[in-house]
């Protein structure tokens, strides 16, 4: 049976639904979430883990008796379609995707190769084994405000707002949510699709701008700041964006959108120099000496200028909002960064320092 067009809630809270969550940092902490919040979900983790994934990220749950934990790529088709027919999966919450947008603009082929090829992938194992009865089955894919392209001093995307992405990577998210729609017109496949901003918190690999300037710090290396730093990011503490994705797998209508994002917008030179203020503190340093880090460097080519999400309609229909202030937040993450030392060290040994050598030359 298709989905009929009209919108209708989907996803009740079923009795042993298997619900295959395909990883990377964000989908670690919604993992945590569903395996503690939904014992009688069986939960599969799919994770190739590439360069990002880890699975010290979910240590602690790695014994429940409703978590398994499958390597594998999406970016192979024929397991995939193994792997449906095998566990019989009534939902896909799909976060797998290469996400470093200075990554994508040395090497733009494997965005598409991951991002696109591999979301078709799971669209079509999931199509094909749904496609006689699309009944209590959904399709979540997790995607990004960069989507939207950049904004001026002043505005906001909303659900509404035209796609015009400008990196390799928001193209190649852009292209994955196109597709999800397209198999939701053409085929019937019941989806939703999330788009959020900037998350931040324990386990990010140290590539993006928080836990890299947090790394840095520890180590008294310069904080390398793109440009003149005045560029603007809306950031959402991860945990915060797990709970509105749980909502939005249970609440939300069938082939529906939501923006999520933090009400939280900082240049980023401002925010990096409260990090410093915050890691002075924790360290015992004196105040002031980790600003003296702060290196300006050539610019990101096609640095979007301002990311801002309206969340409105998350908030008004699924009564979303974060519950972590960013200055909580912030020093959260520090803690965890600070007493996961170890974890720190073991993902920047190796190819870590190869790529930041090149990056950052
Ligand atoms: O908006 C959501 C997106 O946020 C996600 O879809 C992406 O996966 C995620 O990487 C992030 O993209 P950004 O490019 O905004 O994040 P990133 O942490 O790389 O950079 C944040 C800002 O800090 C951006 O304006 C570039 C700047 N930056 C970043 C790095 C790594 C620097 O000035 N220096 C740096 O070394």
């Amino acid at each position: 049976m298709k989905c009929s067009r009209s919108k209708s809630k989907i996803k009740d809270e079923q009795k042993n639904s298997h619900n295959l969550v395909v990883l990377d940092f964000i989908g670690s902490h919604v993992v945590r979430l569903f395996v503690t919040k939904y014992p009688d979900y069986q939960i599969f983790n799919l994770d190739a883990l590439t360069y990002a994934g880890n699975l010290e990220n979910l240590k602690d749950i790695e014994d429940a008796s409703n978590y398994t934990f499958i390597k594998e790529d999406i970016n192979d088709a024929a397991v995939l379609k193994e792997l449906f027919l095998q566990h019989k999966f009534d939902s896909v919450i799909h976060l797998a995707a290469e996400s470093h947008v200075d990554r994508s603009i040395t090497d733009p082929l494997s965005f598409v190769k991951t991002n696109i090829i591999g979301t078709m992938n799971l669209l079509n194992a999931a199509k094909d084994l749904w496609k006689d009865n699309y009944e209590n089955k959904l399709f979540y894919h997790i995607s990004t405000d960069e989507v939207y392209g950049t904004l001026g001093e002043t505005g906001f995307f909303n659900e509404e707002t035209a796609y015009d992405p400008n990196s390799p990577y928001s193209a190649s998210k852009a292209g994955s949510d196109h597709f999800v729609r397209a198999y939701g017109e053409t085929y019937g496949l019941p989806y939703i699709i999330t788009n959020c901003s900037n998350n931040y918190g324990p386990n990010q690999f140290p590539e993006k701008l928080i836990p890299l300037f947090i790394h840095n710090i520890v180590q008294n290396k310069a904080l390398p700041v793109y440009g003149d730093g005045n560029y603007t990011r809306d950031w959402l503490y991860v945990e915060d964006h797990a709970i509105a994705i749980d909502l939005a797998f249970h609440k939300s209508e069938v082939k529906n959108t939501y923006n999520i994002g933090g009400f939280n917008e900082w240049k980023n030179l401002e925010l990096v120099k409260l990090l410093c203020t915050v890691m002075d503190k924790k360290l015992n340093r004196e105040n002031g000496s980790s600003q003296k880090l702060i290196t300006f460097i050539k610019d990101r080519p096609g640095h979007d200028k301002r990311y801002a999400i309206d969340a409105t309609r998350i908030n008004k229909e699924l009564g979303w909002k974060p519950s972590v202030t960013f200055e909580e937040g912030l020093e959260k993450t520090v803690d965890w960064y600070l007493s996961n030392e170890e974890w720190l060290r073991n993902v920047t040994s190796g190819k870590y320092q190869e790529y930041y050598e090149e990056q950052y030359r």
